[in-house]
């Protein structure tokens, strides 16, 4: 008879299970290519579950910059995820060194596609098709173009003094007179210079004109960001529970960017209208639309792809230059409201400099506003500009690439670890920006270090290695900077050259701990007054 040669009699599977796991465990942990690297967490070395909980409390920034200044500049947030915080080793190898944004399946940016996945640049993952599309659009929006501008010029003349000042001073008629919610009217005026350089200003939003528009709209774009969790950082697991018939981002949320999508279509048909007149004024010319469409035209073209359906390629990219637009700069400029109205004397100094100007940006000039050069060229406007994009920089979190198929190097080179291919790396700018040894009391706010005279390296640290509110590398930082601080500096300029700000309420004015990160109550209650402007 043939026996089983077994030599236990107990169930063996109870036993072994645990066994098993535990060698799982331990191998995970010694055997993982990132086991060198410090890890933020002891949950780190073996699951993502621990930065995901992070993530999903929304109290990654804290949490970054606290297990930066703990382990150094290169730290491990999972098992296939690292943070960066040094410039070699750091950006300069993974934004400047060109990684991409995805590694060919999943990227972390397909969210920010549009009209049901039409992807646009800054969702592209990989860096051909990315910079097919940015050779398409660099041009309209570099400094030489957006400061020489007859439409862009046109457009900012008309929205600051036929609706920014006005709006400004029927606020002394409301029953709280000169009281306003600065965040909202900024953003406001930031979409209609945005939506004005892009559609044309006969096609472009009246959000300061229209209260009402602005908070439908402020309502649904907000309203929508604590939803982006499940989508951004689980999509196929959000997809799968929504395939069972469970949603973890509620039915109103895709609703909401319906109409915001319904709007955009709106503003790209009226611009298409505008570009088959005979004859267009100078501010209703659609400078992106029109280079946009354009070049997608000749791409197609080119492909053998005349009659191809443009409406979607065009409203998704459009989309994501007025959402980004709009967004950053308000929030910039939220923060440089309130800390001038923190700092009375800084706002007096900043006023005479803008008084300066010839002509001053007043309502007796109108419609003349002073040379964009000579703006851009004010020093206290350009350093509290400066100073607020360092402290409170709009996108102050991480910015995830993807390592290369040849894996790299990361951290100084007196402790750099090789990282494998495939992990998710990233840098975030507010904790670049608390570096002590290039911006002193970093945690201030303090104008004066732009001004103040340094040498050439500290110069260059401050300005261009550690700054990074655009991000960094030629291939996909800010394509909007040049615009974005073109209306920033006009905007401040037409504030206070016309008024003093007071703070009423500055409750909630912390950023939220998000990808763009407005202040957490959503508003910024000022007071307004006149000044003597002779
Ligand atoms: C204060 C204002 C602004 C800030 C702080 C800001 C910040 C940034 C940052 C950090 C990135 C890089 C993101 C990454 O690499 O993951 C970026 C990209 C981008 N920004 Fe801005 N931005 C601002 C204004 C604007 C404006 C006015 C536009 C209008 C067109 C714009 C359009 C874009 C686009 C299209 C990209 C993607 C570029 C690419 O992928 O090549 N931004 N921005
Ligand atoms: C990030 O966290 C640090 C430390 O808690 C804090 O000082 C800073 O203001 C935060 N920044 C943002 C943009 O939330
Ligand atoms: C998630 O889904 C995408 C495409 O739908 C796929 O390429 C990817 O491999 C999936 N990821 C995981 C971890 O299953």
């Amino acid at each position: 008879m043939l026996e089983f040669p077994f030599p236990f009699s107990v169930p063996i599977i109870p036993f072994l299970l645990p066994l098993l796991f535990i060698f799982h465990i331990l191998y995970r942990y010694f055997a993982a290519p990132l086991y060198h690297v410090p890890a933020a967490h002891p949950l780190a070395h073996i699951t993502s579950l621990w930065i995901l909980y992070i993530r999903f409390r929304a109290i990654e920034n804290q949490t970054l910059k606290a297990a930066h200044g703990r382990l150094g500049p290169v730290i491990r947030l999972g098992p296939k995820e690292v943070s960066v915080n040094c410039v070699k080793g750091g950006i300069r190898e993974v934004y400047a060194g060109g990684m991409e944004k995805g590694d060919g399946g999943y990227s972390w940016y397909s969210f920010f596609s549009n009209y049901g996945g039409v992807p646009n640049m800054f969702s592209t993952a990989g860096n051909r098709p990315h910079s097919t599309r940015k050779r398409m659009l660099s041009n309209v929006y570099s400094k030489s173009v957006v400061t020489s501008s007859p439409a862009l010029l046109a457009q900012a003349s008309s929205i600051l003094y036929e609706r920014f000042l006005p709006s400004l001073s029927s606020t002394f008629s409301s029953p709280d007179p000169g009281v306003l919610n600065m965040y909202a009217f900024l953003c406001a005026t930031t979409m209609d210079i945005v939506t004005g350089y892009i559609f044309g200003l006969a096609s472009s939003s009246n959000l300061i004109s229209n209260p009402k528009q602005l908070d439908w709209f402020l309502d649904l774009y907000n309203s929508r960001r604590s939803y982006n969790f499940w989508p951004q950082e689980l999509p196929n697991l959000t997809e799968w529970v929504r395939r069972v018939g469970y949603r973890l981002v509620p039915k109103w949320v895709d609703e909401a960017n319906g109409e915001i999508e319904k709007w955009t279509e709106g503003m790209c048909e009226s611009a298409a209208a505008v570009l088959r007149l005979s004859e267009v004024k100078v501010e209703d010319t659609p400078v992106v639309y029109q280079q946009l469409s354009a070049a997608l035209s000749r791409e197609a073209k080119k492909a053998g792809n005349e009659k191809a359906d443009l409406t979607y390629p065009i409203a998704s990219e459009v989309l994501d230059h007025l959402a980004a637009g709009f967004d950053t700069s308000g929030i910039t400029l939220t923060y440089v409201i309130h800390q001038l109205s923190k700092n009375p004397s800084i706002q007096d100094n900043l006023r005479t400099e803008l008084l300066s100007l010839s002509p001053p940006l007043i309502p007796s000039s109108a419609p003349v506003i002073p040379d964009p050069k000579a703006v851009d060229a004010l020093p206290l406007l350009h350093a509290v500009i400066w100073e607020t994009l360092r402290l409170h920089p709009a996108i102050p979190g991480p910015q995830p690439r993807v390592t290369p198929p040849s894996g790299c190097r990361l951290g100084p080179e007196e402790r750099s670890y090789y990282i494998p291919a495939g992990v998710r790396v990233s840098a975030s700018a507010g904790i670049l920006h608390s570096n002590e040894e290039v911006y002193e009391k970093a945690g201030e706010w303090r104008p004066q270090r732009w001004l103040e005279k340094v040498g050439e390296e500290k110069k260059k640290d401050m300005e261009s290695r550690w700054f990074w509110s655009f991000g960094s590398g030629a291939g996909r930082m800010c394509v909007g900077s040049h615009l974005a601080v073109y209306q920033m500096k006009y905007i401040v300029a037409a504030l206070y050259s016309n008024f003093e700000t007071h703070i009423i309420d500055d409750t909630g004015i912390e950023q939220s701990d998000a990808y763009t990160a407005p202040p957490k109550s959503g508003k910024l209650m000022i007071r307004l007054e006149h000044v003597n402007t002779g």
